[in-house]
């Protein structure tokens, strides 16, 4: 019998296949094959009564024949995935020794397990767009989510088959150039010299021009020139605002390095600008967009948040804004990057602005009988503070993600240090590194992204729970256990003639190894990184109850060798998660 990556699946063809072939069902049906009650089962089928009841058929008696009918074919073969009817017409699924054993030897490495993943999402070809912060302003820990969700949506799709291009929108043409020109060019601040912290110094520099412009009405009306005069093309604002993008860039860059995050692409909002005419013409002459009192806005009437908000695509004073920018992004993806779906991950505050571009898009490709891509807003929520509200300083700033990061290594060092005395200080530093910034990524991510969370530097880096340092301890856990074996853990499989699974424990773990597939899909189903991290801190648990119950390193080689293949799987998808999730692991710590 054929082993597939993802069990389900595969049940999920044999039960349609059933159902058609026994004349049962006229036409296709959804089975709903779910991960079930590990007390019932591994899967159940959900979609036998929903199916049979739209048919008038008796669900049990339905369910009933369907399992007679394939047991008659012999195409999932008993000895391996056993099946039986239960309450009013479920159908449970039982993987027996034998298919376990066998599907773990068939994914053995991580390039068995990506190519097995690959059909998740073939021949897609995505551009994710995300952390994308405006220049002139250093990142904040509220750029976290983006950057970090994204990022793991990124790995997750390539693992499954998808083609990615990550695309860093970075909001590079705003107002905020106004006031920042007219105060370099007041304070004679030269953006040239070498400082320690430049982006810094001219954010400091910003907040002070916002400070004197509010309190006189003349100098706004100045900064206010500086900017038409910018978006005029005066050369020397545009050689200061390209000064300011490039020290922003190169700050953003630092931030992205040490995050190990990099993208394909980086052209900033300021590229859509001489792209803006042809929005205005094509929205114009479909029909789409309309004038409005001065502006040339789109209407959705059917919608009932925006009977009476138009989407503003050019401003009365003629000038283009943040949605005709991202109506032009969107058609140079589609054009120039052939994208089929596009992510946007971005703040759930935006998602207004999301809703009316992606209604106006259908509107648009519609009328010019081009293929709607799929177009998603991935939202999430607010990183708290203590006080329940955003975090901040004490001074009441937002708390620079750099600083964040810093504090999240000096933190995780201490805490090493504490634990571990005897290991060298580059050892320790390099430990602090990836227990910190692995404990900051994982706090976002074991969060569902929809809720707004608490950041909580002792809750991130305990040893015990759903966390970073929980997950990187077992994976060094089980690297120590090979080291002090002498083995390496691909040798785990190189063991003569495992055993089939016996314990309770072994086989509660083969069976949560399994589901790694469908929690992947799972996972991207629901554009749910916390989905992933449940798994792993679950597998991690899993195993440890295997562990502490049954000894690894036995005399009798066959139960050694299956357990030992236990535990180069659990290693094998602990990394392999913690890495689809942008975490680095450690073989020690
Ligand atoms: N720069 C924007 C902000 O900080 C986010 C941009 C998101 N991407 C987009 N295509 N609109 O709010």
């Amino acid at each position: 019998m054929e082993i597939c990556f993802n069990p389900a699946d595969f049940l999920d063809r044999h039960l349609q296949k059933a159902a058609l072939e026994s004349g049962l069902f006229e036409k296709s049906f959804d089975p709903q094959i779910r991960l079930a009650d590990p007390r019932h089962g591994d899967f159940q089928a959900n979609g036998i009564l929903p199916a049979a009841r739209e048919r008038s058929l008796n669900p049990r008696q339905t369910a009933i024949q369907l399992i007679e009918f394939l047991e008659k074919s012999g195409e999932i073969d008993k000895n391996m995935v056993d099946f039986s009817v239960a309450g009013p017409g479920f159908i449970n699924f039982n993987l027996k020794t034998s298919y376990l054993k066998g599907w773990l030897a068939a994914h053995s490495t991580v390039d068995q397990l990506r190519r097995a993943a690959g059909d998740i999402f073939p021949k897609r070809s995505f551009v994710v767009d995300f952390s994308s912060p405006n220049t002139a302003k250093q990142m904040h820990v509220g750029h976290i989510r983006s950057t970090v969700i994204g990022e793991a949506l990124c790995r997750l799709l390539e693992f499954c088959g998808a083609s990615v291009l990550r695309d860093n929108h970075i909001g590079d043409w705003g107002t905020q150039f106004g006031i920042l020109v007219w105060i370099i060019k007041k304070t004679g601040f030269d953006p040239n010299q070498p400082v320690a912290d430049p982006l810094g110094e001219l954010e400091d520099l910003y907040k002070k021009g916002v400070a004197l412009t509010n309190e006189e009405s003349s100098s706004l009306e100045e900064a206010r020139q500086e900017l038409v005069k910018l978006q005029n093309g005066d050369e020397e604002n545009l050689a200061l605002w390209k000064k300011v993008n490039s020290v922003s860039y190169g700050a953003f860059e630092e931030i992205y390095e040490r995050l190990g995050i990099r993208f394909d692409t980086v052209l900033g909002e300021s590229f859509y600008r001489e792209k803006v005419g042809r929005i205005y013409r094509e929205l114009a002459e479909t029909g789409v967009a309309e004038e409005s009192r001065g502006a040339l806005v789109v209407f959705h009437p059917e919608h009932p948040r925006f009977r009476d908000q138009p989407f503003i695509i050019r401003k009365t004073d003629g000038a283009s804004n943040y949605g005709t920018t991202d109506l032009a992004t969107i058609l140079h993806r589609v054009e120039h990057y052939k994208a089929t779906d596009i992510l946007y991950v971005v703040d759930s505050r935006q998602s207004d602005h999301f809703e009316q571009l992606f209604l106006t898009v259908r509107k648009w490709f519609l009328k010019k009988n081009l293929l709607v891509p799929r177009l998603e807003h991935i939202s999430f929520g607010t990183i708290l503070g203590e006080s329940g509200k955003a975090i901040r300083t004490r001074d009441g700033e937002p708390v620079k993600l750099k600083d964040l990061l810093n504090e999240a290594v000096d933190r995780a060092y201490a805490i090493v240090s504490e634990k571990n005395p005897d290991l060298s200080e580059s050892e320790r530093r390099k430990v602090a590194k990836v227990v910190g910034l692995g404990a900051v990524k994982y706090a976002d991510l074991m969060q569902n992204r929809t809720s707004d969370y608490l950041f909580s530097w002792s809750k991130m880096l305990s040893f015990e729970g759903n966390t970073a340092p929980y997950l990187l301890y077992a994976v060094a856990r089980v690297h120590s256990i090979f080291r002090k074996a002498g083995l390496r853990p691909e040798s785990g499989d190189g063991q003569a003639n495992p055993s089939e699974f016996e314990t309770e424990a072994e086989m509660a773990l083969a069976r949560k190894l399994v589901e790694f597939s469908s929690v992947l899909k799972q996972t991207l189903n629901d554009w749910r990184p916390h989905f992933l991290c449940t798994y792993l801190y679950e597998l991690a648990g899993v195993f440890s109850a295997f562990y502490n119950s049954d000894k690894v390193i036995v005399e009798e080689s066959g139960v050694r060798a299956r357990r030992l293949i236990l535990c180069a799987r659990t290693l094998l998808f602990l990394e392999t998660g913690l890495h689809l999730l942008s975490l680095e692991t450690l073989e020690r710590m």
